[in-house]
C-alpha cells in the first residue's frame, strides 16, 4: 500500500462520505447474494449496522497512514468477528461485496487505479483483523 494508494483511497471515501450509509446499502445488498448464511448473522436493526460500518470505514480510511492507532481497532474488530465465526473466504466475498459498492457509487471515477488502492488499503484492513493475536483467549487462571 503506496502512499499514492492511500490518498486515492482518501478522496473517494470523502465522495461517497456525503452520501449517507449508499455504500453500506449496496455493499450488504450484495453480501447477502454471495453469502446468504451470513445474513442470519446480523440479529441487530440493519440501519444501525450500516452506521457502525461507515464509521469504521471513515475511521480507517482516515487513519491508514496511522498503523500504531489502527492496528489495536482492527484486532479488536478481528476479534469480535472471529466470535460470530467468520471466516477467511467470507472476507474475499466481503471484499467483492465493497468493490461492487464503490463501483456502483463512483461511476467512472471508480477508475483501475483507484480500485488497485481500494484492493491494498482493504487487504490490509482485512489480514489484520484476521491475525488478531490469538493469545489473549488464554483461560485466566484465578489467583488464590
Ligand atoms: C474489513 C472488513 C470488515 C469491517 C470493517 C467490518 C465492520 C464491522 C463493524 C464495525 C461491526 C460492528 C461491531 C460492533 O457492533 O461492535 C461489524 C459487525 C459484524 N460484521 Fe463486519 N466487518 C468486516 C468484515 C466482515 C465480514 C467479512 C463479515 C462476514 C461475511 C462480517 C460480518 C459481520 C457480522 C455478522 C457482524 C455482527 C452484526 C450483529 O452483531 O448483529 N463482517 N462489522
Amino acid at each position: 500500500m503506496t502512499p499514492k494508494q492511500q490518498e486515492l483511497v482518501k478522496k473517494s471515501f470523502e465522495k461517497v462520505r456525503p452520501k449517507g450509509t449508499e455504500i453500506a446499502d449496496l455493499l450488504y445488498k450484495k453480501l447477502f447474494e454471495l453469502e446468504p448464511k451470513v445474513a442470519g448473522l446480523f440479529r441487530g436493526d440493519m440501519k444501525e449496522q450500516k452506521e457502525k460500518l461507515m464509521r469504521m470505514l471513515q475511521i480507517a480510511v482516515e487513519g491508514i497512514d496511522n498503523h500504531a492507532e489502527l492496528q489495536p481497532m482492527l484486532f479488536n474488530l478481528g476479534r469480535i468477528h472471529h466470535s460470530y465465526g467468520i471466516e477467511g473466504h467470507q472476507f474475499m466475498s466481503f471484499q467483492e461485496s465493497l468493490l461492487h459498492a464503490l463501483r456502483t457509487s463512483l461511476g467512472t471515477e471508480f477508475t483501475p487505479e483507484v480500485e488497485d488502492a481500494w484492493k491494498a488499503v482493504y487487504l490490509y484492513m482485512a489480514t489484520t483483523m484476521f491475525n488478531f493475536p490469538h493469545h489473549d483467549e488464554q483461560v485466566q487462571v484465578p489467583h488464590n
